[in-house]
């Protein structure tokens, strides 16, 4: 089975480096045509050059691919309108949306300014949802559509001076929970990956010795077949250094302890109401009283 883009247009926000770059290039490797977008900042979202975006579009026309860069803010609106309606009037569709751009802004949260920690949930969260919105009609109106979100282990499980990230990235999958099901019927397919990569963003935390063996190319393969044609829908898929992996939210069948139980009555019982022994995923969210 060979996993082919051709014909399909993506889009990949913050792909001027990084894994961005890495899902841009093997995207159009295989075929997509691909809008590159990217703002050119530093990594904590400050300043601004389209450079970063143009060299990859000139790496993937060396290559023979066809791409064009974007330097639109994900952040803003018209930003992210902007590189769905380059991706039309070049191309007149719009097939994968991979929502990567990222920034950070560490800091423990009795320290954190509170616009540090807007800016982060701006980019990531309201990034990824500005990009999205801009381009379900257009998927719904095609009857196909495949989107990536980008979440992180700290979203997933939590980090020291990550308040802010986590947050934001942990949103990402509550969006996708919703999206799964709103697109299912227009053939839109929403997933997330979860990955660990050395890349400027993670240079001074992943030790040298091991940066090789995390070349953002390793994470490349989970987020292609993630908006391939063959994706699932609403998974978490984890991919670090080749291992590859799926997380999920999952719930245990808890106890029954009646309308009327109190506070002491959860206190004794909470061995059995936190075993997570058996938890299972469970669908659509639904109130079991019986
Ligand atoms: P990176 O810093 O190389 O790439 C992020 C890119 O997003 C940069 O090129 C940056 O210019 C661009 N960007 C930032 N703000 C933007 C905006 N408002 N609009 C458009 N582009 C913008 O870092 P990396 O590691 O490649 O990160 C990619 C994604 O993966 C991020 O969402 C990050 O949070 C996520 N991630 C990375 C991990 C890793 O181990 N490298 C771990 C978990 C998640």
């Amino acid at each position: 089975m060979s996993i082919s883009f051709e014909g399909q247009v993506a889009i990949v926000t913050g792909a001027g480096g990084g894994l961005g770059r890495s899902h841009a290039l093997e995207l159009a490797r295989r075929g997509a045509k691909v809008v590159v977008n990217d703002l050119g900042g530093a990594m904590d979202g400050t300043g601004g050059s389209s450079e970063a975006a143009e060299k990859v579009v000139s790496e993937i026309k060396e290559s023979g691919g066809e791409a064009i860069s974007n330097g639109g803010s994900v952040s803003d609106r018209n930003g992210a309108k902007s590189m769905v309606e380059d991706a039309m009037s070049a191309w007149g569709r719009v097939d994968v949306l991979i929502n990567n751009a990222g920034i950070l802004r560490d800091k423990s949260f009795s320290k954190i300014e509170l616009d540090d920690f807007q800016i982060v949930v701006d980019v990531h969260l309201m990034g990824a949802v500005y990009c999205t919105h801009a381009v379900w009609p257009i998927m719904r109106e095609q009857n196909y559509g495949r989107i990536l979100m980008t979440t992180s282990p700290t979203g997933l499980y939590g980090n020291f001076g990550q308040t802010n990230y986590g947050a934001a990235k942990l949103a990402q999958v509550g969006f996708m929970n919703s999206l799964k099901i709103e697109g299912a019927k227009n053939n839109v397919y929403t997933n997330t990956i979860a990955p660990i990569a050395a890349t400027r963003m993670t240079e001074s935390l992943i030790p040298e010795e091991v940066q090789s063996k995390l070349a953002p190319e390793s994470v490349t393969p989970a987020a292609l077949f993630l908006v391939s044609e063959d994706a699932p829908n609403g998974v978490i898929m984890q991919a670090e250094g080749g291992r590859f992996s799926v997380a999920s939210i999952v719930e245990n069948t808890g106890a029954k302890l009646g309308a009327d139980a109190t506070p002491e009555d959860i206190a004794s019982n909470f061995d059995m109401i936190s075993d997570l022994q058996g938890a299972k995923p469970k669908g659509m969210m639904q109130i079991n009283l019986s």
